[in-house]
């Protein structure tokens, strides 16, 4: 088989990787600023995408919505924009919590021994957001589309008392279309979301609420959806390529529409690479779907070393006029997965040299900022690591940019198995976001499912298969199985490449029954290590850092690698796992917290087997390195047992320059000595050739006396969002890293940003993430720090921990400019409805009546009365009435109630009190204070109509401020 992808960064990716997270932050604002200048208004570009991360209002736990009884609210409860509860425009959320996305509020929540295992015994729940938005009224008939890209994990979506959208699945993007719905100018917009963690998609930690980034997509009606630019490229011949961009158009103005669409290429270099243009008629209402095939000969190619990237870009015209621009990136490469020789990237063999990886991190939960996930991400490049498997669900798209432009190969891998319609829109979402992108060189439909060996399982896999196809037919398709291979009718044949969990044992028998089949560990490993412990100690959850421990269903580190890499067939490994994540803390319990299969932990801090894999995935430069430390006090004269591992020839050990031993280095399974404890300096030297090529040591230091911190950035982008971890160590008088210590660390953090959490790598730790203290594990912690928002200067970071100097260091925030945003806007004005219209009387009404709900079936709807009927009747009073709940910051007595026009002679009564009295007939505006009171309140309006006129009033709303205040500003 033979395909080819790409897809789209907007330009080349070639900074050097330690700065990696400030180029991409001034990038984004780059790009975005390029299709965003304007943040309100009209604007000058038609198409904005502004972030909506901040100024939201979150209450955690969930909240009932009003019990619905009775013939008017039940009638009420039925209509478009009467959400009840927090649902409600109306609801009063001024006691909520302020913050801004992303945001997990599982990490916040204290450990539960009685809580779930796999969820790493936190508490998840149900919790709300509500957030406000102003939209000009000069941006009416522009298509607005709201963004979530992820929300854990059952999301229920309002605006303005509609329910939008509902989403359930954590793992994908809620991308809706609110303009039917928007108020313009200053009547506001309320989003409420219900955000319910309580349901399940896995069996590791998750997480709670909106956790990934959130955005507002304002474009002209005639757009480019969502998602929907598909460019991926195919080698026809030697050095000719096709590229066929298929663009779907929505028009969703109200008269058709004929447009051009032009879309262009562009090289690395900047240069126009290609283009094409088709005239197109776009229906109301509806999408349209248009191919323009380009044609580029001897691209430059994307590859692991090379990641050029080209950037496509397609606009949309009328009558000249720019309608919609958007771009994305696509790169030129074939992939071939040959069933004897395993994977072929530019018809160059790759082995693939994997992880998978959970999405949480140290400190923050699943609420990951883009910048610590680059730090991740060249944690894993620096292992050697050339291909990712993101276990077992999608990945941020943000994530998914860097890959790319970092040189990952990508496992792209779908949540839920299940090819019924719901889900199969959530693989299709995947694929029509990803598949542009050249890292991305296999989609999984599925992780370990007991229907793998069934004909269910099949039938399942082959329909999945298919939508897949149907959108991407350049990649294979892949399931990662963990059995089943060998039933008659199993999955293996409904796809492309078999994907094998553990089982290394059936690897060469599935082979040889199925040589014509492409072959791939989907997962493998899952071993035990505690970082920076030696010894296990199963009473206390630790695990020594050897690679002796692992899985029942897994192998060692070495023994799982050494079957994939003596394997051709095999087209590699994909370790589980590159990092330490909470939940799945096998094969411990409370009070384990978090699992221990990564090759680093929770942090991204090396374990043994960070050294294990380096000097097997790394050719090109000679390594070495030691296990375990050296202080070993209180254990002089035992026997120590010390691992070397290298990717030299031969390997020399000494201690305090004494030869001990010299051992010929033994690739997969790595060398030990075992040498007498004794203080000093153990020391590695390896050779190839006879020469000296590598060097490494470590020391027996003395008691820690300070405290040391290793920013892992030298600056931070002003925007609010970059953000970096540092290093926090214990060292000694000679200023070297106490690997044991266990100093009791006090954070403070001030000037231009915030600590937005640390951790250690204890999976036994139940310390407060995002508190100011944090314990150094075996010699090491990690504090992440945030920018705040629009923000320059210096952030001051101090740890203190008694008996050490303390550490300070500061850290340069730099003026950036702001990713476009949306501002945060004041609650929507409440507005009085579901009015309720008393029979006409002849004589003044009684403002306390209560109707019974029978004498209400007679009771009319609106705020305007019958006049006709009433005069007929001789009716010439009207009792309106309503009720409302207002916030608590208009409930002080200060608020008042504005009636825009009301026409007769009028008495506003709240509850039991007169509030104001009309006592002319002309209509006019009119205004009365809202007595002081909290709860539910009555409104009853009694109007006196004069002889042939109309009796009524227009908009009623609660404003804030007293009436004479609203005079004052009238004025
Ligand atoms: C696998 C599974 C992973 C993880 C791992 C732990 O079977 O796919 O999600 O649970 O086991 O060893």
């Amino acid at each position: 088989m033979e395909a080819i992808y790409g897809q789209a960064g907007q330009r080349c990716f070639i900074c050097a990787l330690a700065a990696m997270a400030l180029v991409l932050a001034a990038f984004a604002a780059t790009a975005a600023a390029a299709t965003a200048p304007s943040t309100t208004g009209a604007a000058a570009s038609p198409r904005e995408r502004l972030s909506l991360d901040r100024g939201w209002l979150f209450h955690l736990g969930d909240i009932t919505p009003p019990d619905i009884k009775g013939a008017d609210p039940s009638y009420n409860n039925a209509k478009a924009g009467n959400a009840a509860g927090a649902a409600a425009t109306t609801y009063d959320d001024s006691d909520w919590r302020a913050l801004d996305l992303p945001h997990d509020w599982a990490v916040e929540g204290p450990f539960d021994p009685n809580g779930n295992s796999a969820q790493g015994y936190r508490p998840r729940g149900v919790g709300w957001y509500r957030r406000y938005l102003r939209i000009d009224p000069s941006e009416r008939g522009r298509h607005m589309e709201l963004q979530f890209d992820a929300i854990a994990t059952h999301a229920t979506v309002w605006v303005n008392g509609n329910l939008v959208h509902r989403n359930w699945s954590a793992y994908n993007a809620s991308n809706i279309d609110i303009t039917p719905y928007l108020r313009y100018g200053d009547a506001g917009n309320t989003i409420a979301i219900r955000a319910d963690a309580n349901p399940m998609e896995g069996w590791w930690y998750e997480g709670a609420g909106i956790y990934r980034h959130a955005w507002l997509v304002k474009s002209n009606g005639v757009h480019v959806v969502t998602d929907g630019v598909a460019a991926t490229a195919r080698l026809v011949k030697g050095h000719d390529w096709s590229l066929p961009v298929g663009v779907t158009l929505n028009n969703s103005a109200d008269r058709p529409a004929k447009v051009s669409v032009e879309v262009s290429l562009f090289a690395p270099d900047g240069k126009l690479a290609a283009s094409a243009a088709r005239r197109v008629a776009l229906p109301v209402l509806a999408n349209t779907t248009v191919t323009l095939p380009l044609a580029i000969k001897a691209p430059a190619r994307w590859s692991l070393e090379q990641r050029n990237l080209y950037r496509v870009s397609v606009t949309v015209r009328q009558d000249g006029k720019l309608l919609d621009e958007t771009m994305l990136h696509t790169g030129f490469r074939t992939i071939r997965f040959d069933p004897q020789q395993g994977l072929f990237l530019n018809e160059q063999h790759v082995k693939l040299q994997g992880v998978c990886i959970h999405q949480d991190h140290a400190g923050v939960g699943v609420a990951v900022p883009d910048a610590i996930w680059e730090y991740r991400l060249r944690r894993l490049k620096e292992l050697g690591v050339n291909a990712i498997r993101f276990s077992h669900n999608a990945v941020a798209p943000e994530v998914m940019d860097m890959v790319d432009r970092m040189g990952f190969l990508v496992m792209d891998e779908n949540r839920n198995f299940n090819p019924s319609p719901d889900y199969l829109l959530q693989l299709e979402w995947m694929v029509r976001r990803d598949r542009h992108r050249p890292g991305v060189i296999l989609w999984s439909v599925f992780n370990e499912e007991p229907e793998q060996g069934t004909e269910v399982g099949y039938e399942m896999v082959r329909r999945m298969v298919a939508a897949v196809k149907t959108l991407d037919a350049t990649r294979p398709v892949t399931a990662a199985m963990n059995g089943g291979y060998f039933s008659e009718r199993n999955v293996a044949q409904a796809v492309d490449v078999v994907g094998a969990n553990y089982h290394v044992g059936d690897y060469d028998k599935y082979h040889k029954a199925n040589p014509g089949k492409p072959f791939t560990s989907s997962e493998d490993t899952s071993a035990f290590m505690t970082r920076g412990e030696f010894s296990t100690d199963a009473g206390k959850n630790l695990i020594a850092s050897y690679d002796d421990d692992f899985a029942q269903w897994g192998n060692s580190h070495r023994d799982a690698w050494q079957a994939i890499a003596t394997r051709p067939f095999v087209a590699g490994s994909f370790v589980w796992t590159g990092f330490d994540y909470r939940g799945e803390p096998t094969p411990n319990v409370w009070p384990s917290v978090s699992s221990v299969f990564g090759i680093m932990d929770m942090n991204g801090f090396p374990k043994t087997a960070y050294y294990l894999h380096q000097v097997q995935w790394i050719k090109d430069r000679p390594l070495i390195y030691l296990a375990p430390h050296w202080n070993w006090a209180g254990n002089e004269g035992k026997d120590i047992r010390v691992m070397v591992m290298a990717n030299v020839e031969r390997a020399m050990l000494l201690l305090d320059g004494r030869v001990i031993g010299e051992q010929a280095i033994d690739p997969y399974r790595m060398n030990y000595f075992t040498v007498p404890y004794q203080s000093g300096k153990l020391e590695a030297v390896g050779f190839n050739h006879g020469r000296e090529v590598a060097r490494a040591s470590v020391e027996t230091t003395g008691p820690a006396v300070a405290l040391e911190m290793v920013p892992d950035r030298d600056a931070l982008a002003g925007d609010g969002r970059d953000a970096m971890p540092i290093t926090v160590r214990a060292i000694d008088a000679q200023g070297r890293a106490v690997p044991t210590d266990s100093a009791q660390l006090t954070f403070d953090v001030s000037g231009a940003g915030r600590a937005i959490g640390h951790g250690n790598g204890d999976p036994n730790s139940h310390e407060d993430e995002q508190g100011s203290t944090r314990k150094l594990f075996n010699g090491l912690a990690q504090l992440i720090v945030q920018s705040s928002f629009e923000s320059a200067g210096m952030l001051q970071v101090t740890a203190s921990a008694p008996g050490l100097r303390a550490a300070s260091v500061r850290i340069p925030v730099k003026a950036v400019g702001a990713m476009p945003f949306a501002p945060a806007a004041g609650a929507a004005p409440t507005k009085l409805g579901n009015w309720r219209i008393a029979p006409a009387s002849a004589t003044r009404p009684d403002p306390a009546s209560n109707p019974s709900e029978s004498e209400l079936q007679v009771w009319g709807w609106g705020q305007q009365a019958p006049a006709k009927l009433d005069a007929e009747k001789g009716g010439q009073f009207n009792l309106f009435r309503t009720s409302f709940t207002p916030r608590k910051n208009l409930s002080d007595g200060n608020a008042h109630l504005r009636f825009k026009r009301i026409a007769g002679k009028a008495e506003v009564w709240l509850d039991d009190r007169l509030a104001g009295t009309k006592s002319a007939f002309a209509p006019a505006e009119w205004r009365v204070p809202l007595l002081a009171g909290t709860g539910a309140r009555r409104i009853t309006v009694i109007i006196e109509r004069q002889a042939g006129e109309a009796a009524g009033m227009d908009d009623v709303s609660v404003e804030a401020g007293s009436i004479a205040q609203a005079s004052a500003l009238a004025r």
